[in-house]
């Protein structure tokens, strides 16, 4: 089988396409026939060795959201069977044909969900919906997601609006993704890249903000915590601006009845594993049923992982970018 990795640190040309043996699975895993491979920010991030968690080892083969078929099932596994179609949720070494995961990651995917629109239901659209839960989101309260445009911000925009809230407001870096983000739903969104931002995002908001999602990071953390209104909530989620240095926490800031939030995924499914699951469960009837719409920036051929990481790179996408093996 084809798998694309990479054996240094560097641009999107490191990584190769190579031929392996199929991954070994153990009694309690299942091997999946890929049809659909997420792209990640953080697999750019990694790639470059600039992950802020560390960069992984080498040779590394991305971890991502896979969706495919069934092939086979180890002998300890029930209720999933060969040809089943599945969502693998953070597979192993997936950019692959094959991928072999514990069968606890593994989620049966209705019909009606296209596969690479479903690789949006693993971590990308269940951060999303977690983010949400965990700023509180309640009916009637404004929210503020940046990057409204990015895998995990086009699924916010329109979740948000699901659980109640009066006012979405979104920022995005370009005139297309503004255009973008407003076919989501958003009420209002702002060039984050002017000055007058913040004011912006006030005057949308009809003063402070209840909750902000802030997975770009860097300086404007800042200014999110000041754009929150009494009792607002800010969640910090990731660092996609690349900003290494971190800005100090405002603390004093925070007496106005402000919390700041940081947010990660494995944490939740460690810590609260229902809340996780119950996101995906949740993230299905919202995409079935036309409230949540999954979007696909481009659809690339497995062998060109390095076209799908430029694209990421440049600021170009618009929803998720998957790779496909067919
Ligand atoms: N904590 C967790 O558990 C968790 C889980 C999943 C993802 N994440 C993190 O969440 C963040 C967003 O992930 P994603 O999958 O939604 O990524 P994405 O689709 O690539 O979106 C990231 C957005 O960041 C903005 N951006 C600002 N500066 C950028 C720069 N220098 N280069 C590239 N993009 C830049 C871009 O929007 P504009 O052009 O509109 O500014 C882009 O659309 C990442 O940092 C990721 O690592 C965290």
């Amino acid at each position: 089988m084809r798998i694309v990795r990479y054996h240094a640190h560097g641009s999107p040309e490191v990584l190769v396409t190579e031929e392996t043996d199929l991954p070994a699975y153990g009694p309690q895993d299942v091997l999946v026939r890929a049809t659909a491979i997420g792209v990640d920010h953080a697999d750019v991030q990694r790639r470059r060795g600039t992950f802020p968690l560390g960069a992984p080892s080498l040779p590394h083969c991305p971890s991502t959201d896979v969706t495919g078929v069934v092939e086979a099932v180890g002998r300890d596994v029930q209720g999933l069977a060969p040809g089943t179609r599945v969502l693998v949720w953070k597979a192993p070494a997936a950019y692959a044909d094959y991928v072999a995961a514990p069968a606890s990651r593994v989620l049966p995917l209705p019909d009606g969900i296209d596969d690479a629109e479903a690789t949006l239901l693993g971590s990308t659209g269940r951060v999303a919906l977690n983010l949400l839960r965990t700023a509180a989101v309640s009916a009637g309260e404004s929210v503020l997601v940046h990057a409204g445009a990015g895998a995990v911000g086009h699924i916010a925009v329109q979740a948000a609006r699901q659980l109640g809230a009066a006012r979405v407001i979104a920022t995005a870096g370009s005139e297309e993704k503004r255009e973008f983000v407003r076919s989501l739903g958003a009420d209002h969104v702002v060039d984050y890249t002017a000055a007058d931002w913040p004011e912006q995002v006030t005057e949308a908001a009809g003063g402070g903000v209840d909750a902000v999602l802030d997975g770009v990071g860097g300086k404007q953390l800042l200014t999110d915590v000041r754009l929150l209104a009494p009792y607002g909530r800010l969640v910090v989620y990731g660092g996609s601006g690349g900003d290494t240095v971190q800005p100090d926490l405002p603390v004093l800031d925070l007496l106005g009845m402000r919390t700041v939030t940081g947010f990660s995924m494995p944490a939740v499914l460690e810590h609260r594993p229902r809340q996780a699951q119950q996101a995906v469960r949740d993230l299905v009837r919202m995409v079935t049923d036309g409230s949540v719409r999954p979007v696909i920036h481009a659809r690339v051929p497995l062998t060109e992982a390095a076209r799908a990481h430029e694209l990421l790179e440049e600021r170009r996408t618009m929803g998720r970018v998957v790779l496909v093996t067919t």
